[in-house]
């Protein structure tokens, strides 16, 4: 039985920065933020936008021709979590009006744990092959107003319904995952905004890469020859090709020059580029930005992923793309959405970025934004309320 991606579409903020403001803004080159780093702009969300809005936009246009009362899970990936106890994903539960029969659950683990919803909403439909599972990796990267890592923020939400009839990609079975205490990243419960050992986290992505890739190989059998593409993690696009490369050299692929390799990732860092750092939903903007910007026909070939998480996780794993993908795609939606963007200013990004909600129960109603058919309207006695436009 094939089991793997049925539907999937990503949802980002209306509103972006581009880099070149932010680097003037900051006194930095902006060759640094659009080469060295690889990121061109970086979507802002308004005030009222959150991980459930993001989600549920993203999640409402995954479903479309999807029977949606075959949901019978939902796996929410995030870090950017808006309650200690409820899962975020119930709320969206409730704004796409899905059937109550459903088991819905919040994961955590930095930038990793949307793979692991992968992984478990694939392990549901092998036990009951009817039913079908929507995994949402939602997030709003944040690092701070003059930081290093400010330039790789970003913010979006990637849904993805998994199920035995993968239209998009069907999941090989083999993985390769690593786990290793360190503190490259992360976010205490008392701090909006991460913290980061900047340059640790490099060389531990690539160390979490490389022996997620040593477990995959030996346990699949699989060599370099058997991928078409590879998706990395990207925070930030620069990342992939240090990640190909790093992957190359382990394997014996040391004749490939920068330009082969390039060509074997650059379709999938096209969408990140312009989106920035999604967290936990990364990885698959890469693997949207790859099918539906490949000139080749990516039919019955085989795509590596590599998904990572801070802290750290990491997990090689891979996947054959379905015939008439493309098909499956909501392509034109996806480049509108990019396209249609408003740019902000950097004042309007500060305001935007420093926008506090009150935290004493008081009520409080936020601007309207131009945001997609969900937003956060404001909060009421330490209640988020949620509003469904037409
Ligand atoms: P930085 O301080 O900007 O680093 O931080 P830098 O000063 O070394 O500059 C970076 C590159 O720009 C260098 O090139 C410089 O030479 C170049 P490289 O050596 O890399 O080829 N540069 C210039 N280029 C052109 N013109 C100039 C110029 N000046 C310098 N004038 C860093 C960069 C990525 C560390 C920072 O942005 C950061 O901390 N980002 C956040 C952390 C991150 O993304 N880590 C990635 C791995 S961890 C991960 O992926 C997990 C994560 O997604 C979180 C999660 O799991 O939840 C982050």
């Amino acid at each position: 039985m094939k089991i793997g991606i049925e539907a999937t579409s990503f949802y980002s903020s209306h509103y972006y920065l581009d880099l070149k403001t932010l680097a003037i803004q900051r006194g930095v080159e902006p060759e640094k933020f659009y080469h060295s780093i690889g990121q061109e702009k970086m979507a802002v969300p308004p005030p009222d936008e959150d991980v459930v809005t993001l989600a549920a936009n993203a999640a409402e246009q995954a479903l479309q021709g999807v029977d949606r009362e075959r949901i019978e899970a939902i796996f929410f990936a995030t870090e950017s979590g808006i309650d200690q106890s409820k899962a975020a994903g119930i709320y969206v539960h409730r704004l796409l009006d899905l059937q109550p029969h459903c088991r819905v659950v919040e994961l955590k683990q930095a930038c990793y744990s949307g793979t692991i919803g992968v992984q478990a909403a694939a392990a549901l439909v092998h036990r009951n092959p009817e039913s079908k599972a929507l995994v949402i990796t939602a997030d709003v990267a944040r690092y701070g107003l003059g930081s290093a890592g400010e330039s790789t923020q970003g913010a979006g939400a990637v849904a993805l319904v998994v199920s035995a009839n993968p239209k998009i990609l069907a999941l090989d079975p083999e993985a390769g995952y690593y786990t290793q205490d360190v503190m490259d990243f992360w976010r205490p419960n008392y701090r909006d905004e991460a913290l980061v050992d900047g340059k640790h986290s490099v060389r531990v992505y690539l160390r979490a890469l490389g022996a997620s890739w040593e477990q995959y190989s030996r346990r699949s059998g699989r060599t370099w020859p058997d991928f078409a593409r590879f998706c990395f993690h990207l925070p930030f696009t620069r990342m992939g090709e240090q990640a190909i490369r790093h992957l190359a050299k382990n394997c014996g692929q040391t004749d490939l020059g920068d330009k082969e390799l390039n060509a074997l990732i650059g379709d999938g860092l096209i969408y990140n580029r312009l989106v920035g750092n999604l967290y936990s939903g990364s990885l698959y903007l890469s693997l949207i930005s790859l099918l539906e910007n490949t000139q080749e026909n990516l039919e019955n070939k085989r795509i590596a992923l590599f998904s990572y998480g801070s802290g750290c996780v990491g997990e090689f794993f891979s996947g054959v793309v379905a015939p008439e993908y493309r098909q499956a795609l909501p392509i034109e939606r996806h480049r509108a959405l990019i396209r249609d963007r408003q740019e902000l200013d950097y004042t309007a990004y500060s305001r935007f970025y420093s926008y506090a909600l009150p935290t004493d129960g008081s009520t409080n109603k936020i601007p309207e934004n131009e945001t997609g058919r969900f937003r956060l309207s404001g909060l009421s006695q330490h209640q988020r309320i949620y509003e469904k436009r037409s």
